[in-house]
């Protein structure tokens, strides 16, 4: 009898979809979670917190990949939804649908040269697309914020540029100088404002330049990678003099982790790799680095360094002082430069076909109007 029970019940059962068979104890929205900093992030977050279900909000832009969440895409905690932010309906509908106790917003327009020849594209993403998912967590969470969170990932260019000395903390004034960097500004200003107004309960974090797995290869260490692999010319812009503080891509995973459970609402938070390095010095490190890799006469990378026209409005240098976090929340990076610069490399030697389906495609039309004849 029992058992007859229990097969007439199975056959009555619709059938279930992911997620109905355990309660999950928060739902997060991760926006941009195809890109770059966004699939460290959802992979972190999906394996950390099997009892969280996570989705995943993007576009898939030039900048977007599902290729980089191939081992996760089947987990039972998360799901994908390819949407617009820039879109009101799409990104409301999703707020009906799921709910959402948290969101991580990293979906943007993100590459400083794409934004001085179209700017436009920034301002439509990054500043648009973030007072959409503002109002969006608004009407969703109708004033009622207990357990929610707006978390706003975003970067230290808004702070603008700084000279020889001195580090960007979390009170520097705002001095955006590029139109990437204007938009990020201008979406952390109106996250602030949601918070002051509204009361929703928002936290920013402000981060220096990543480096790892999935860069995209318009960026200067994903780019100079490729181009040694293929003996093209690396294109240093200037004199290469200018200076960027470096972080591995999964501690910033793991810094957006703490601050998102432990961050305090309404307050920025600063992170940096306290590794400064000037471009050239950098892109010789890393010929070092491939030479070795790639059994190749010491020199031999070094000799495809080629200096090319400056960017237009360069900023000089980034430095970030990341003391709150280190202090409130107990973050530090946990890779030195060295090791994370070889495990990066080791990425893109082992991972040819992920590098070769992006360059392969609408980037050899991207790469050639930008560098023209200056860097094949
Ligand atoms: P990325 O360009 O690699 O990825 C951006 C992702 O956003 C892509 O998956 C893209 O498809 C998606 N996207 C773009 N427009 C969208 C839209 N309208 N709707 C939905 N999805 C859209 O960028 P990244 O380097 O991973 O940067 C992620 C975030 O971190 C950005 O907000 C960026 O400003 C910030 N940030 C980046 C760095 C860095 O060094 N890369 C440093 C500090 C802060
Ligand atoms: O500081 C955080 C920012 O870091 C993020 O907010 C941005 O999304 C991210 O793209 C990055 O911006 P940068 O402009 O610093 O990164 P990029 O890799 O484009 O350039 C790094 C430095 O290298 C910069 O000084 C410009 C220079 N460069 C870049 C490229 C692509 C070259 O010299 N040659 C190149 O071909």
């Amino acid at each position: 009898m029992f058992y007859i029970y229990l097969f007439n019940f199975s056959l009555s059962l619709p059938p279930q979809t992911k997620f109905e068979t355990k309660k999950m104890k928060k739902t997060i929205f991760i926006t941009g979670g195809a890109g770059f900093i966004g699939s460290h992030v959802v992979r972190l977050f999906v394996k950390k917190y099997a009892d969280y279900r996570i989705i995943n909000i993007d576009k898939l832009t030039y900048a977007g990949n599902l290729a980089n969440l191939k081992d996760i895409e089947k987990a039972p905690n998360y799901i994908f939804e390819k949407a617009d932010i820039v879109n009101v309906e799409q990104i409301k509908n999703l707020f009906v649908k799921y709910n959402p106790d948290g969101v991580i917003h990293l979906a943007a327009e993100s590459h400083v040269d794409r934004s001085i020849s179209n700017p436009t594209e920034f301002i439509f993403t990054n500043i648009v697309g973030t007072v959409n998912l503002l109002n969006a967590a608004r009407s969703c969470w109708k004033d009622n914020y207990e357990g929610k969170r707006f978390y706003h990932i975003s970067t230290d260019e808004v702070y603008g540029s700084l000279g020889e000395e001195g580090f960007f903390t979390e009170n520097t004034a705002y001095d955006p100088r590029s139109p990437y960097s204007a938009s990020k500004a201008s979406s952390d200003h109106l996250v602030r404002a949601y918070n002051h107004t509204f009361g929703l309960p928002a936290v920013i974090s402000n981060c220096s330049n990543n480096y790892g797995p999935n860069h995209f290869p318009e960026k200067l260490i994903p780019l100079a990678i490729n181009n040694i692999k293929n003996m093209k010319s690396i294109p240093i812009y200037g004199k290469g003099e200018n200076v960027r503080d470096w972080l591995y891509v999964i501690d910033h995973a793991r810094a957006i982790d703490v601050i998102f459970h432990n961050g305090r609402d309404g307050e920025t938070y600063n992170i940096g790799g306290n590794n400064e390095w000037t471009n050239i010095d950098l892109i010789r490190k890393l010929c070092e680095v491939m030479d070795n890799k790639l059994n190749r006469e010491p020199g031999t990378s070094a000799s495809l360094i080629t200096f090319v026209q400056d960017r237009a409005g360069h900023d000089l240098r980034y430095a970030i002082d990341s003391t709150k976090l280190m202090k409130e929340l107990g973050w530090k990076p946990s890779l030195q430069f060295e090791e994370g610069l070889e495990k990066t490399v080791d990425w893109y030697l082992n991972n040819v076909e992920w590098l070769n389906n992006i360059v392969s495609g609408d980037y050899k039309k991207y790469y050639e109007g930008m560098y023209g004849d200056k860097a094949k």
